[in-house]
């Protein structure tokens, strides 16, 4: 599978949770020496990841280091000789330079960025857009932003995300969509409302993401089944590809008492590409 689902986060530092995340479903793993991690602890988690055990098959590995310019940075920049590292979680990336620099120091390991950070970040999404970086996938956060903005929260009166974070989360899912790389969605921090999290992903697959951060493994389940195209969804994308199949000169068709043209037809093919993992 080209494109994760489920990005589980886990704290590098503690051994008993990395355990259980290589044993979870998720489709990629992110080990964490960034904010999950007390300074203090960098060094030692570093040395878990050093050791982890060698793998076949599971999830895909990726590592998030320190951002661009804190003083870790560059001891974690050691970590992409593990053989077995799928990719770098980039934090705090303010534009498609930051990408590229970093690809300067780790050759082309594919990196995942997370671009809605810092304030000057809301600013670079369009920059995303080089055909030779090896970007892989944007994803967006609210919580380093809001405390760069000052918040006091990133909710509003009515419980709901502000505007300026789901401005955030809109331009991070169209720099990814103009950069060609996956768009994944935000972290669902309350890892015990299972509804919440449920309503939350489907809300995020039918707007175009296709895959989710996750903080628990409880959440990778509901995570994976949402950004699973739904037997209907499939059965109609075919519907669509066989009817412009049977017509190739046709611009525009009928399908099921619907009108379809192109976009419908890309749409289909996509659904397509997911349900057979490409
Ligand atoms: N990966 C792997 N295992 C995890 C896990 C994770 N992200 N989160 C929890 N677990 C494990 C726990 O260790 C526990 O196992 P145990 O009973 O064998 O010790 C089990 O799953 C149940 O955990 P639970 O008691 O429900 O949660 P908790 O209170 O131990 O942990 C958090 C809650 C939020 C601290 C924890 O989920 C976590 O560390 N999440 C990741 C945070 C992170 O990486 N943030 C950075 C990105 S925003
Ligand atoms: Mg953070």
């Amino acid at each position: 599978m080209t494109e994760p689902r489920s990005w589980l986060f886990v704290p590098a530092d503690s051994e008993r949770k990395v355990m259980k995340a290589l044993d979870s479903e998720a489709d990629a793993i992110i080990f964490d020496l960034e904010d999950s991690v007390a300074l203090g602890q960098k060094a030692s988690a570093r040395e878990v990841l050093q050791n982890l055990p060698k793998r076949s098959g599971g999830p895909e590995w990726w590592v998030r280091i320190n951002p661009i310019g804190s003083e870790y940075h560059k001891d974690d920049l050691h970590l992409i000789a593990i053989a077995d590292l799928h990719g770098i979680v980039l934090p705090k990336a303010e534009s498609g330079a930051d990408v590229t620099r970093l690809a300067h120091r780790t050759g082309n390991i594919p990196i995942h960025a997370i671009v809605t950070e810092t304030a000057a970040s809301l600013f670079g999404l369009l920059s995303y857009r080089d055909p030779k970086s090896p970007l892989a996938a944007m994803s967006w956060g609210a919580e380093d932003l809001s405390a760069a903005l000052g918040a006091a929260s990133k909710y509003d009166a009515n419980g709901e995300l502000s505007f300026t974070y789901r401005l955030a989360r809109s331009l991070c899912l169209a720099g990814a969509a103009a950069a060609g790389v996956q768009p994944v969605d935000g972290v669902f921090a309350d890892f015990k409302d299972s509804d919440g999290l449920r309503a939350e992903a489907e809300a995020a697959a039918r707007e175009g993401f296709t895959g989710k951060l996750a903080i628990h493994p409880a959440q990778v389940p509901p995570i994976n089944a949402a950004f699973t195209p739904a037997r209907g969804d499939i059965r109609h994308a075919e519907e669509i590809v066989a009817a412009f199949e049977a017509h190739p000169d046709a611009g525009v068709l009928s399908v099921g008492g619907k009108m379809v043209d192109r976009p419908h037809l890309m749409q289909a093919r996509r659904v397509l590409e997911r349900a057979r993992g490409d």
